[in-house]
């Protein structure tokens, strides 16, 4: 296994779950917190009450893509803040969701009134399947609503991250690294990828899209390997060029350790797996962390800061 560090966390493995997947219920959570090579573990993205979430069929997964439109079908904050029978011996990241900066703010400050929550937050800026779309698809917006949780939530003291969405053209990589450099909360940590939005796939046999919610439109996960890496490049490059100690999460498209190992030639300094844990469930963290061992041994490395990209 390969350690790591995310803001002030500190990880035995770099590989865990991407939000939105195998992480809903206790019995999930649990699962992944008791298998060795799943170094961390993040909740789904909750809201300030339970949330039911869009209709079924919701969900199409195929051994390389996935399309999903959960609609933040979720347990509510509190159950992920007060209901924790995970054990605690592994970082725990809550990922934060809602339909609103005030609903991010009331579910914030009922992480830091708590005081049961000592692990990381992962800031969903991103959500591609409600009405109000994440605030992070425009730098004005994204640049308003950390302004805003700033002023009513002030400093976090947890590990703070932002789930951001794939973007395409080096002005927005720049545009985005200017707002979370610029911004009066402390950002540790960005988590790159999102889900590729408002994609479509076809059920053939009864022509209609394979999901029921939105038309038939939902997040694309699995093969966008491709758009995770350069997105996490793209930041980690920036971040470097201007000495800002922000740390990137890699996700997206993620199936073998040679995947894990290109995100980690990016830059990333920890991987989330998304689409391919919903296929094969937890046992394929220990597959990945093998796979990716013997490439690392094949290439002499023994840490992940060994693993630098020659340009
Ligand atoms: C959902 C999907 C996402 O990609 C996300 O970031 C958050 C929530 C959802 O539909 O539940």
């Amino acid at each position: 296994m390969y350690s790591t560090s995310i803001g002030n966390l500190y990880f035995e493995n770099f590989i865990f779950n991407a939000s939105g997947v195998w992480c809903t219920n206790n019995r999930q959570l649990s699962q992944l917190a008791e298998t060795k090579h799943c170094g961390a573990v993040i909740t789904k993205s909750c809201t300030l009450l339970p949330h039911i979430g869009n209709a079924y069929p919701k969900y199409h997964f195929t051994d390389s893509y996935s399309i999903n439109s959960n609609g933040l079908e979720n347990q509510g904050i509190d159950y992920y803040l007060y209901n924790q029978p995970y054990p605690p011996h592994k970082s725990i990241f809550i990922s934060v969701g809602g339909h609103s900066n005030d609903e991010r703010c009331d579910i914030l400050k009922k992480i830091m009134a708590s005081k049961e929550h000592p692990g990381g937050i992962e800031l969903n800026m991103s959500c591609p399947n409600l009405g109000d779309i994440g605030p992070a698809y425009d730098p004005q917006t994204l640049e308003r609503s950390l302004e805003y949780i700033y002023q009513q939530c002030g400093e976090i003291k947890n590990t703070l991250g932002l789930k951001l969405p794939p973007y395409y053209f080096q002005e927005q990589f720049l545009a985005i690294a200017d707002v979370i450099d610029k911004a009066k909360l402390r950002i540790d940590f960005i988590t790159c990828v999102n889900s590729v939005p408002n994609a479509i796939d076809f059920d053939i046999d009864n022509d209609i899209p394979v999901i029921s919610p939105n038309g038939g439109y939902g997040g694309l996960g699995g093969n966008i390997l491709p758009i995770g890496l350069a997105n996490v490049k793209s930041f980690v490059d920036i971040f470097r060029k201007r000495g800002l100690n922000i740390d990137v999460i890699g996700c997206g498209g993620v199936q073998s350790g040679e995947d894990v190992y290109k995100y980690i030639l990016a830059g990333a300094k920890a991987v989330q797996v998304g689409t391919h844990l919903w296929v094969g469930g937890p046992s394929v963290f220990e597959e990945l962390t093998k796979e990716f061992a013997l490439i690392m041994s094949r290439k002499g490395h023994t840490a992940l800061h060994n693993v630098v990209v020659k340009n």
